[in-house]
C-alpha cells in the first residue's frame, strides 16, 4: 500500500495493447491506417476503402470494394421498430439516442447470439452501414422532415447527407464528408476506442461493445467538442468584429477553460486530420459565399497559438465545416459515431481474433489498512 499516486495521471504514455490498424506519431504529426499515411487516403481513397482497410488491413481489389459496397446497400434499411423507435425518443439529445439505438439494433440483427468471427465481420458492416441512415434519419425528424430510404446508387457519405437534406449533395460537398468520415474513422487507442476493446475482451458481442464506444465518444473531451466548438462560434456571433473574437478567448483562458478543439493528448504538432478539415471549411465556405466562420476559427487559432502554443484538433475544423454543409450542432457528435464505428468494429474483431481479459490495476491510496471495524450501534 502506497499514500502517494504514482499511476500514470489519464494512463498518458501506457502502452496498453498492440494493434495493426492504426499508427500514430505524435511528434512528427503522423497518423496512418495500416501503414497508409492519412494524407494519401484523404486525397485519393472514399470511406469504404477505408473501412475495408481496417476490418481486413489490406486496400481492397475493385471487386471487393464492389462486394462491400453491395452489403452496406443492402445494409442501410433500418429495422421498422428501429424507425418506430426512434419517434418515441426526446428529439433533443441526438447523441443519447444513437447510444440506445445502436443497443437497440442489436435486437434486430440476423446474426443476433452468434459471436462466431465471420457473424461479428457482417455485423461490423451492418453496423456500419445502419449508423449512418440511424443518425441521418435523427437529423432529418428532428428538422421536422419525413425518414428518407436510402439512395442505392450513393456512396456512403453522399447517402448520409441525402437521406440528412432529402437532396443529393453537390460534389464538393459530397467529396468533402466522404474526406471527413476517413479522417475519423480511427485513431488508435482513443478513449472510445479503448472503452469498445475493453468491452471486447470479456467476449461481450459486438454491439455491446460498440455501445461502449458510443457512451465514451460522448463526452465533451472526446467527440463532444466539435459541438462545443460550434457553441462557441455562436456565441462569438457571425458578425463579432476582431476584438471580440480575440476578447473571447482571452477571457476563456483567463478563466482556465478549456477552449474547445485545441491540444491532444498525443499530438505535440499539428493534428493532421485538422490540415484537411482546415482547407474543406475554406472551400466550402467560398462555395456558400460565406467565409466569415473560417476567418472566426482562423483568428481564434492564430490566438491559442501566440497565447497558449496549442494547436487545433480534428474538432476544431470540422464545426464550421459541417455547419457549412448544412448539418445541426446536435448532429455533430452524432457524425463522428457515423465514421469511427468503423474504427471501433475494427479493433473490436482484432481483439477477438486475440484476445486476453483487460483488468489492470488500482494503485491504493485511501485510509491504512487495517482500519478498526466499529459495529453499527457504536457508530
Ligand atoms: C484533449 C485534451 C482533453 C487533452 O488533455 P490532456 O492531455 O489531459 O492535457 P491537459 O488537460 O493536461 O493540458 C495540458 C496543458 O495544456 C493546456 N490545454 C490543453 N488543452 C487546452 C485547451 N483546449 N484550451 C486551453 N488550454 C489547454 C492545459 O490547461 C494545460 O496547461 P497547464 O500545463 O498550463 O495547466 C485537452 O487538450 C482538452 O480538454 N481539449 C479541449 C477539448 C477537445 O478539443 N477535445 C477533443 C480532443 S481530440
Amino acid at each position: 500500500m502506497t499514500t502517494g499516486a504514482t499511476a500514470a495521471a489519464g494512463l498518458e504514455g501506457v502502452v496498453a495493447t498492440s494493434s495493426k490498424i492504426c499508427y500514430l506519431d505524435g511528434e512528427r504529426g503522423v497518423l496512418a491506417y495500416c501503414g497508409y499515411d492519412i494524407h494519401d487516403l484523404a486525397r485519393s481513397a472514399t470511406f469504404e476503402e477505408v473501412c475495408y482497410l481496417l476490418w481486413h488491413r489490406r486496400l481492397p481489389t475493385r471487386a471487393e470494394l464492389g462486394d462491400l459496397q453491395s452489403e452496406l446497400a443492402r445494409a442501410r434499411l433500418l429495422p421498422e421498430p428501429i424507425v418506430r423507435m426512434m419517434r418515441s425518443l426526446p428529439p433533443e439529445h441526438t447523441m443519447d439516442a444513437v447510444r440506445t439505438l445502436v443497443s437497440a439494433l442489436a435486437h434486430h440483427d440476423p446474426d443476433v447470439g452468434d459471436d462466431a468471427p465471420p457473424a461479428s465481420m457482417r455485423k461490423a458492416v451492418r453496423l456500419t452501414a445502419q449508423v449512418g441512415t440511424l443518425v441521418a434519419t435523427l437529423g432529418r425528424l428532428a428538422a421536422g422532415g419525413a425518414p428518407m430510404l436510402p439512395d442505392p446508387v450513393l456512396g456512403h457519405a453522399a447517402n448520409f447527407l441525402y437521406m440528412l437534406r432529402g437532396e443529393r449533395p453537390s460534389a464538393l460537398a459530397g467529396r468533402a464528408f466522404d474526406v471527413a468520415l476517413m479522417l475519423h474513422a480511427d485513431h488508435e487507442l482513443n478513449a472510445s476506442t479503448f472503452a469498445a476493446r475493453v468491452a471486447a475482451a470479456t467476449l461481450t458481442d459486438i454491439h455491446s461493445a460498440i455501445v461502449a464506444g458510443v457512451a465514451t465518444l460522448k463526452g465533451p473531451l472526446h467527440g463532444g467538442a466539435n459541438a462545443e466548438v460550434m457553441k462557441m462560434l455562436e456565441t462569438i456571433g457571425e458578425d463579432a468584429d476582431d476584438d471580440r473574437v480575440v476578447a473571447t478567448v482571452r477571457g476563456m483562458l483567463a478563466r482556465k477553460q478549456k477552449v474547445p478543439g485545441f491540444g491532444h493528448r498525443v499530438y505535440r504538432t499539428e493534428d493532421p486530420r485538422a490540415t484537411h478539415l482546415r482547407q474543406m471549411s475554406r472551400d466550402l465556405g467560398r462555395q456558400a459565399n460565406n467565409t466569415r466562420w473560417f476567418e472566426i476559427s482562423q483568428r481564434i487559432e492564430a490566438v491559442m497559438k501566440a497565447e497558449k502554443q496549442i494547436d487545433v484538433n480534428v474538432d476544431f475544423y470540422s464545426a464550421s465545416t459541417y455547419h457549412t454543409l448544412g448539418i445541426a450542432v446536435d448532429l455533430f457528435t452524432p457524425i463522428f459515431v457515423v465514421s469511427r464505428v468503423a474504427g471501433w468494429t475494427a479493433h473490436v474483431l482484432e481483439q477477438y481474433a486475440n484476445n486476453r481479459l483487460i483488468r489492470p490495476r488500482a494503485e491504493y491510496i485511501g485510509p491504512e489498512y487495517p482500519q478498526t471495524f466499529v459495529p453499527i450501534a457504536s457508530r
